[in-house]
């Protein structure tokens, strides 16, 4: 099994991917954020590009059952009725309700993979589960970075690097030179903690507040849920179609 890494969305190419599984990874914090939704009861989460995007299919829906999520500059939009801090997506909250959802760097990330046949959400949460996953789906794996816009970003690359090394303990894997680079920002770290605070994004978002959230997103393995993309939705993959 081929595993490769895109630093960031800008290095992927679409008609590279259509027969491979990726996995989209924007750990802080818009993967672990659809997680922890989906995780919590969410029907789905809806990923669009702009805030105005969000708020005219909001009016689409029966609106009782719909939350607006996301986030500008990592903080909550105006009008909107949650932000990106994965610890607002509890299940009092999201349970039973379509999240649509739009973030500066995951959901534009999301929206480049719409080619590919198959297309997971992966964060620490989670990334047992998806590792295995990806492993006996038995296509390429491509790890999506999300990135800062446009840019490489360190938490996303160590992140990746974890993928690599989860899915290489469950089977044989001819990796790229950038799943390698990644394999070796992971390993240069002792925590994942001390990745995120070495991070640009990790330390804004300390300074707005939300140190809460970086041990949230750090947290190894808390759930099964495994978000696919499909028909413009997110919801929680079926393994048992396998
Ligand atoms: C993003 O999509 O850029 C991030 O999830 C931003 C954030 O942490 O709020």
């Amino acid at each position: 099994m081929k595993v490769d890494v895109k630093l960031s969305p800008l290095a992927a190419e679409a008609r590279t991917h259509l027969d491979a599984t990726v996995i989209v990874v924007d750990v802080l914090r818009a993967s672990t954020t659809i997680i922890t939704a989906l995780a919590n009861g969410a029907r789905n989460v809806v990923p669009v590009l702009t805030p105005d995007e969000a708020a005219t299919l909001k009016l689409r829906y029966d609106s009782a059952n719909v939350l607006l999520g996301g986030e500008r500059g990592g903080v909550k939009i105006q009008g909107f009725d949650l932000g990106n801090s994965p610890l607002e997506y509890t299940e009092e909250t999201v349970s039973g309700k379509t999240i649509v959802f739009t973030s500066t760097n995951g959901t534009e990330a999301i929206g480049k993979t719409t080619s590919a046949q198959t297309v997971l959400i992966g964060a620490y949460l989670n990334l047992e589960a998806v590792a295995r996953f990806a492993v006996e789906l038995g296509k390429d794996v491509i790890i999506m970075c999300a990135g800062n816009q446009g840019s490489f970003a360190l938490e996303d690359a160590a992140c990746a690097g974890a993928f690599c090394m989860a899915i290489s303990r469950l089977t044989s894997v001819e990796e790229s030179d950038s799943a390698r680079a990644a394999r070796m920002i992971a390993s240069s770290f002792d925590t994942v903690i001390d990745t995120f605070h070495a991070s640009a994004h990790g330390r804004n978002l300390v300074n707005l507040g939300f140190s809460e959230d970086l041990e949230y997103c750090a947290r190894f393995n808390t759930t099964d849920v495994i978000p696919e993309y499909y028909n413009g939705h997110l919801i929680i993959r079926q393994k048992k179609s396998h």
